[in-house]
């Protein structure tokens, strides 16, 4: 104790002559000649602690502040005219939302073209396929390694589904499946919906609906031995 109040005692004036060179004279600096603190040390951090407030509080407006500068008294400007408004909210049409009047669509909003069918086949492999299998069966490569196993395409509930309910569960999700809207844009979404319709008919379509010549072709190639070629 008594050793610390020496230690804190000012120092005494140094006899004029001594010290070091001219300014020896002077007054020092009232801290104890033993003191580990030194100077500048204290110096940088009242500077650092001013530094602080001037990061937190920047002389800048925040959005929608206060300001004398401008007439109507608001730092943020209005608009000018004509401005696009980016990611605009998606609109409210059948293109859009799968849905016309509150109904799912049950025709295509685009045209369907073999590009369209290309395309849509071409997403589906890779968005969709590794749930839902390469067939629309629910036999993904995931669903292998045991991710829930989606319903197959081929029940006559979904190939009674309206096209719109395919666009409609990728853009919302369906139950455990995410949605893919973010992934997958609007157009390749329908081209996608129109590829499941094409899967459907590959593995369920009634002879009626098959053209002529592509039923000549398949009489021609059916094979007698086949079990399922059987009358
Ligand atoms: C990560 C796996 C996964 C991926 C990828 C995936 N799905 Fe699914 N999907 C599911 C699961 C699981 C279900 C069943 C959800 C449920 O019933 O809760 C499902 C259900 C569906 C259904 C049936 C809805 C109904 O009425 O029963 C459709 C249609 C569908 N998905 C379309 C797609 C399309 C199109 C894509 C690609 C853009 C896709 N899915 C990608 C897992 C997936």
């Amino acid at each position: 104790m008594k050793k610390l109040i020496r230690q804190y005692e000012p120092n005494p004036p140094l006899p004029p002559g001594e010290g070091r060179g001219e300014g020896a004279s002077r007054t020092r600096f009232p801290f104890p000649p033993r003191s580990r603190f030194p100077l500048p040390l204290i110096v940088l951090s009242v500077a650092l602690l001013g530094c602080h407030t001037d990061m937190y509080d920047q002389p800048r407006y925040e959005a929608l502040e206060k300001s004398d500068f401008f007439k109507d008294g608001r730092a943020s400007r209005p608009l000018v005219a004509g401005t696009v408004q980016y990611q605009a909210p998606p609109a409210d049409d059948v293109m859009h939302t799968g849905k016309q009047n509150g109904q799912l669509a049950t025709e295509l909003p685009v045209t369907l073209t073999p590009a369209l069918l290309e395309r849509g086949h071409e997403r589906f492999n890779i968005y969709c396929s590794v749930c839902h299998g390469r067939t629309g069966t629910g036999d993904g490569m995931i669903v292998q390694r045991g991710y829930r196993q989606p319903p197959t395409f081929h029940s006559d509930r979904l190939r009674g589904a309206p096209v719109g309910h395919f666009f409609d569960v990728m853009t919302n999700g369906f139950g455990a499946m995410p949605s893919y809207s973010l992934q997958v844009p609007v157009e390749d979404r329908w081209a996608i919906a129109a590829y499941i319709r094409a899967l459907q008919l590959s593995q369920y379509a009634a002879v009626d609906q098959i053209p002529d010549d592509v039923k000549q072709q398949l009489k021609s190639t059916q094979t007698t031995d086949h079990p399922d070629a059987r009358e």
